[in-house]
């Protein structure tokens, strides 16, 4: 069988880390980014559109074809599932209507009603990668705490925080802030951060960011190439000695949203590196 894989690096090591106990093994699980990224055309597109029938379908493939009792269990929704604006009147984010009319509580309560893990996409910046709203307003306006807590509410298991259109150099102030945040909702939530990937060059600060970060993505997204995938070894044997003090249980590099098409020898790599894996081919039955 012919599946599109994510690929996550990791290495092993203790340091202050971010203890919320969540974390103890390189997680694995469903994400749409590398297969479905941002495709919204539902009319032309009914099977490889970003809507809550995607994630619903692959929820119910993961339990029934043995995927969530070899420990895949989060089915992660990623960019573009959101109105484009915040709601007028309780500034919270909202599900798009058309492509998620039953909103994400309902679809969290699904993936939970499989035995599965509910993941969810956000970004520190003013907008998304995609162009939804992200964690800041275009005022400036912090909503870090107003959108943990609808993440909670809804149930979400794994937030994974992207990086666009934000300031850089300030990511050590800003991603800490929503680590705050999540704590803050009582609700156990993965912390999944982008942070390192947009500080590339700039001397990411690995402590700090193992400190308030359950994973992160250190360079950049895979695609569906062997040369995607050996730019990523490259990068992490060109840093191996920077990164491998900063994993181990609880915190843990990864290469979130890298997806490939999987074949025996990248498969060996995930084991080799222990990484993370997150399947992101349509699964077929
Ligand atoms: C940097 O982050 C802090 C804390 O979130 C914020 O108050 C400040 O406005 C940010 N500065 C810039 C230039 O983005
Ligand atoms: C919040 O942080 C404290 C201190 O690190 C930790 O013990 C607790 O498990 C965290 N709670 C959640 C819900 O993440």
């Amino acid at each position: 069988m012919r599946s599109i894989i994510v690929l996550l690096f990791i290495c092993l090591c203790d340091v202050n880390s971010l203890n919320n106990g969540l974390v103890k093994t390189p997680p694995m699980g469903w994400l749409s980014w590398e297969r479905f990224a941002c495709n919204i055309d539902c009319n032309n597109y009914p099977n490889e559109c970003i809507n809550e029938q995607l994630y619903k379908d692959m929820a119910d493939r993961m339990a029934a074809d043995g995927y969530r009792d070899v420990g895949y269990r989060y089915v992660s929704v990623d960019d573009c599932w959101s109105e484009m604006a915040r709601d007028s009147v309780t500034k919270r984010l909202v599900a798009d209507h058309k492509r998620f009319p039953s909103g994400m509580k309902a679809l969290g309560d699904y993936i939970h009603s499989k035995g599965l893990l509910f993941g969810i996409y956000g970004d520190i910046g003013t907008k998304t990668c995609g162009g939804y709203p992200g964690a800041r307003g275009a005022d400036g306006t912090d909503y870090d705490s107003l959108d943990a807590q609808t993440y909670a509410e809804w149930g979400v298991d794994s937030l994974k925080l992207d990086g666009c259109y934000a300031d850089t150099k300030n990511m050590t102030n800003m991603y800490p802030e929503m680590s705050t945040a999540l704590n803050d909702t009582g609700r156990p939530i993965v912390y999944a951060c982008s942070w390192p990937a947009y500080q590339i060059g700039q001397n990411p600060d690995y402590e700090r960011i193992s400190q308030y970060c359950n994973y992160w993505r250190n360079f950049d997204d895979i695609m569906d190439s062997w040369a995607s995938v050996t730019s990523i070894i490259d990068f992490y044997a060109k840093y191996q000695n920077v990164l491998v003090k900063y994993h181990g249980m609880n915190h843990i590099h990864n290469h979130l949203t890298i997806d490939t098409f999987i074949e025996c020898k990248h498969f060996r790599l995930f084991c080799a590196f222990l990484s993370n894996q997150f399947i992101s081919n349509r699964l077929m039955g």
